[in-house]
């Protein structure tokens, strides 16, 4: 199997954890579009959704999917989205996309989060994939000083802005084996808006794409 074959896979298996009659979180991703796509074909089963970014919005709307603002959301069940790295407790790396403030927004309204993911995003430490964090444009140089005497290498995302007007900065070279101290950690900084670290808002379920099939794992 491919892994986009992989990835349609768990965005159909993720329609199992849709709460009928429910908004329903929506992530981004290449993931989450095959999810999105699936998801239009039960629309009239549910009532809409809340969405992580401009991207997965214009997909929702272009299906018929209603898309809530999520000032208007108090909780929702279930929030449905891919991952760059996932580990064995369900602490994942996110914003490869540059969606991970939106991201762990709607992430922190729901009850649940299910990752999908295809198996090549399991391992055993974050940090292969460099770690995203979002910043304002003014503190760029002061975080990049940071993160630098964490040990990692920063770079800047050329040529992005994310859906908030900031900038991106990937860091290799960490290897993250306290997820939740170190998102903790980063986020506090002056001028960080969010780490892609998702320790706090860590997925209770993973949907993983295998060869052999859907593997659920639950933490
Ligand atoms: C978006 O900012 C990311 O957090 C995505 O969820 C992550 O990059 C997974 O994307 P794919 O499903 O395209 O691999």
């Amino acid at each position: 199997m491919t892994q986009d074959e992989l990835k349609a896979l768990v965005g159909r298996a993720a329609i199992d954890h849709v709460v009928p009659g429910s908004i329903v979180g929506v992530g981004t991703g290449s993931t989450v579009n095959c999810f999105i796509d699936e998801l239009a074909k039960i629309k009239d089963r549910i009532a809409g959704a809340v969405s992580s970014s401009v991207k997965s919005t214009e997909r929702l709307v272009a299906h018929g999917i209603p898309v809530f603002d999520a000032n208007e959301v108090e909780s929702v069940p279930v929030y449905i989205d891919g991952a760059d790295e996932i580990d064995h407790r369900g602490h994942m790396i996110k914003g490869g996309g540059a969606a991970l403030t939106r991201e762990k927004i709607v992430a922190d309204l729901a009850q649940r989060f299910v990752c999908i993911a295809d198996a090549s995003k399991l391992v055993d430490t974050l940090g292969a994939f460099p770690l995203p964090v979002e910043v304002i444009p003014m503190a760029r140089a002061q975080v990049m000083r940071r993160l630098a005497a964490l040990g990692g290498t920063p770079r800047l995302r050329e040529g992005v802005i994310t859906d908030n007007g900031n900038l991106i900065v990937d860091v290799s070279g960490l290897r993250i084996t306290e997820p939740l101290a170190m998102e903790a950690d980063i986020n506090q900084w002056p001028g960080v808006v969010t780490v892609g670290i998702f320790a706090r808002h860590r997925a209770s379920l993973c949907l993983l794409g295998t060869p052999e099939g859907v593997r659920q794992l639950n933490f």
